[in-house]
């Protein structure tokens, strides 16, 4: 049953919060003709989401804004339960998207909704490079996101489906199941939006104080520190950025230099296209940023 609860403005998106209702307006848009988009979400929207929306609505005709805080992505110390929630902020950002008016509808299910038997048995599992890098420091992190966003596909079935650039590693393991599972769809990756000191941006930023926030920005200063020193090679690249951060005195779990098409770290020799990944903890939040470039 759809539940469409009133928008919180005369433009909100209204909000859909269960599955059948989901299948329902989708077939009618397809009965319409309509190119659907879907966009997936844990809410705490900010202007790198509402770039996702923007670019979904010129895509399609009809998108589909998912907020749901997956429960399946979060390990036991993490912070499911405090993760930033609120639905009629994320509305009022969605009603504001220029391109977008009439276009959006919020999906917005429950824990039970999605999960009505608790923990689902049947995962789809990201392999080995879903145990590297942010894998590696959030164990089953991967798992959850892939099982979730194939039950999304499944509901939605979109012709196109929007990631942001900054969760690289989410983005290669996605499309590597689209692919590979033959999902119907177009994975469609939007460059990172940036705050003006730089920081990419993450509903996880909300976390940071004043202080916290100085120490951050030594995050994408390194990498553009790696970009000016990469024509000197890989090994000129990580120094570069490794020597920002340790400036900047943040705690880095890693900074990296991986091939784009396999996700795995290359070795001194390598020339050409590569995507710096970097992950380190302020404040205890942790945050990440990645930049692909050529090093020479
Ligand atoms: O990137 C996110 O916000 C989440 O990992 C996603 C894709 C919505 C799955 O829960």
């Amino acid at each position: 049953m759809t539940s469409a609860a009133e928008p919180a403005a005369e433009s909100a998106p209204i909000v859909i919060d269960t599955v059948a209702g989901v299948r329902s307006a989708v077939a009618g848009w397809r009965d319409a003709g309509h190119r659907v988009a879907l966009v997936p979400t844990m809410g705490s929207l900010h202007a790198g989401h509402l770039a996702l929306v923007a670019r979904a609505a010129e895509l399609a005709d009809r998108v589909i804004v998912s907020v749901f805080v997956n429960p399946l992505q979060f390990g036991p110390s993490e912070d499911f339960a405090r993760y930033p929630r609120d639905l009629s902020a994320d509305r009022a950002l969605l009603a504001g998207v220029e391109g977008a008016a009439g276009a959006v509808t919020v999906f917005a299910p429950t824990v039970d909704e999605m999960y009505p038997s608790g923990p689902v048995e049947t995962r789809v599992t990201a392999g080995d490079v879903g145990a590297t890098f942010e894998g590696a420091a959030r164990p089953g992190h991967f798992d959850g996101v892939l099982t979730v966003v194939a039950k999304l596909l499944g509901i939605v079935t979109p012709d196109v489906v929007l990631f942001g650039e900054k969760d690289a590693q989410q983005v290669f393991l996605v499309s590597r199941m689209v692919r590979e599972l033959d999902i119907a769809t177009t994975v469609e990756v939007v460059e990172t939006v940036r705050d003006d000191d730089g920081l990419a941006l993450s509903s996880r930023n909300a976390y940071l104080d004043d202080a916290a926030r100085a120490v951050a920005r030594s995050i994408p200063a390194a990498i553009t520190a790696a970009r000016e020193a990469a024509a000197g090679g890989v090994d000129a690249a990580l120094a570069a950025a490794r020597a920002t951060l340790d400036a900047g005195s943040v705690d880095v779990d890693y900074v990296t230099l991986v091939d784009a098409s396999t996700f795995m770290a290359v070795g001194s020799e390598h020339r050409g296209e590569v995507r710096m990944l970097v992950a380190a903890r302020v404040s205890g939040t942790r945050l990440i940023d990645t930049a692909a470039f050529s090093v020479g």
